[in-house]
């Protein structure tokens, strides 16, 4: 078997510059930097890890190489490596040679093949791979340049038999302005879709969603791109029924509160971090169980979810906590970078994972009391003790609540008012008796101090 047949079947460039690979036998892993022709030997260490990654190079050079049917031995080769995953960073891939060689992967068991920074050059001919099956299951491209996927249907036709099987697919930071219909239709198992930092807008999500479109899809990435409208967005990702993780963090979101549109009931996890909303939307899905609403400029926040475990709201504006009582299941709670002055430990303690640094606590009373006993029941987060400091009163300004000597005087003034007055009362008392014969006009009534 021609070890140059393998070495192009794994996708490799070939440069002059001195290449080699690096084999970490602790994590498995392969690095291979602009392999040359001469350093092909290093390679071969690569064959035993299950992760192998190539960097840099070109493969243009090779679109002319000769690619023909592999003999039984180079099949059964193929067939004991135990390489699981592919990278290929940096790299120009001729779309023709990509299409000439992927078909070689069904006699590997690679099952995740990643594009990172590769340029994808011309349109291949994608017919040999009509009715092939990949062991490919996970697809990742990130930074990549194609041309458009608009007019594409016929290649994404021939390539159906695998892509209909695959389960994760990802193409992040890509300049995608928009996903066709049809594309989705294809993706008949895909479970997880992630198009993080493109450019998909409110528009682009009502043709990618089209009825039967990706039907299985369970998580869906929609982080930092162009979405405008929470309602557009809603509506968009209705038909997917089995929807259970949705992000929407990082795009800037109008809200239309009229509108009541209905997420799919299915969702768990929703992502809405950074969306520049003012207010928590509803309604929700009931059966929802985490919800991340921090970097938003909410003032206060009035749900009600029965099944909610983990609620983010670090970064806005509220100046209390939400009603606990409102969320049974709850055990994780982020409440950092907020206005709240006192974090009432009677309604968390029972919660597994707190945080709330950086708000400007009032140390005169239960406040500091209350955040030094859920940090040492070991309930408060990493900012424990550094990032939560007193605002009030002023004398405390700046400290440390950790600092703070928690004295009932300091508490209640009410608690400490009333029985001065008492003691003071008592000693009018014992001395009414001398001062009214000595000093009658020293009398006068207890008063708040
Ligand atoms: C292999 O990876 C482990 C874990 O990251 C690291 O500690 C070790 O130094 C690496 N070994 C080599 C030879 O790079
Ligand atoms: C994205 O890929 C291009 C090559 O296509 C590369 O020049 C650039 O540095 C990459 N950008 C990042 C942020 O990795
Ligand atoms: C939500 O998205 C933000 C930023 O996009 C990320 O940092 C955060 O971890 C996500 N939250 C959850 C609960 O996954």
């Amino acid at each position: 078997m021609s070890v140059a047949v393998l070495l192009l079947l794994l996708g490799l460039g070939f440069v002059e510059a001195d290449g080699r690979c690096l084999f970490n036998r602790t994590q498995e892993y392969c690095v291979c930097y602009h392999l040359s022709q001469e350093t092909v030997s290093s390679i071969i260490q690569c064959l035993a890890a299950s992760v192998v990654e190539f960097r840099g190079g070109e493969l243009e050079r090779y679109v002319a190489f000769p690619i023909s049917d592999l003999d039984p031995s180079a099949i059964e080769m193929l067939g004991s490596l135990v390489i699981r995953k592919i990278i290929l960073g940096d790299l120009l891939v001729p779309e023709i040679l990509l299409a000439r060689v992927l078909r070689f992967f069904s006699y590997t068991q690679v099952q995740e093949l990643v594009f990172e920074s590769c340029v994808f050059e011309g349109r291949g001919n994608w017919e040999e791979m009509a009715n092939q099956d990949l062991p490919i299951l996970s697809l990742h491209f990130h930074n990549v340049t194609s041309a458009p996927l608009t007019g594409r249907e016929q290649d994404f036709s021939h390539l159906s038999g695998w892509l209909g099987t695959l389960q994760e697919l990802a193409v992040t930071a890509s300049h995608v302005t928009s996903l066709p219909c049809g594309i989705g239709k294809v993706f008949g198992a895909l479970r997880s879709l992630d198009v993080a930092q493109n450019s998909l807008g409110d528009e682009s999500l009502v043709s990618a969603f089209c009825s039967g479109a990706f039907p299985q899809l369970q998580v869906l990435r929609l982080q930092r791109n162009h979405l405008r409208s929470y309602h557009s967005v809603c509506e968009s990702v209705q038909p997917l029924h089995g929807l259970q993780h949705l992000d929407l963090s990082q795009n800037k979101l109008m809200a239309d509160p009229s509108s009541s549109c209905q997420w799919p009931a299915s969702l768990r996890i929703f992502n809405l971090s950074n969306t520049g909303l003012d207010e928590v939307l509803s309604p929700l899905p009931p059966s929802l169980e985490v919800l991340d609403m921090s970097c938003n400029h909410l003032h206060a926040v009035d749900l009600s979810l029965h099944s909610l475990k983990k609620l983010f709201l670090s970064q806005n504006m509220l100046q209390a906590i939400p009603s606990i009582r409102n969320y049974p299941m709850l055990d994780t709670l982020h409440l950092d970078n907020n206005q709240m002055t006192e974090l009432p430990w009677d309604e968390v303690k029972h919660l597994q994972d707190v945080s709330a640094a950086g708000n400007p606590y009032d140390c005169s009373c239960s406040g500091a009391g209350g955040l030094q006993a859920l940090a040492a029941a070991g309930h408060l987060g990493q900012g424990w003790p550094q990032d939560y400091t007193c605002h009030l009163p002023p004398d405390y300004q700046g400290r440390l609540v950790e600092e703070v000597p928690v004295s009932v005087l300091r508490c209640n003034s009410a608690a400490v008012i009333a029985p001065v007055c008492v003691a003071l009362i008592l000693l009018g008392v014992a001395g009414a008796g001398y001062l009214a014969w000595s000093r009658p006009d020293l009398l006068r009534p207890c008063r708040r101090v």
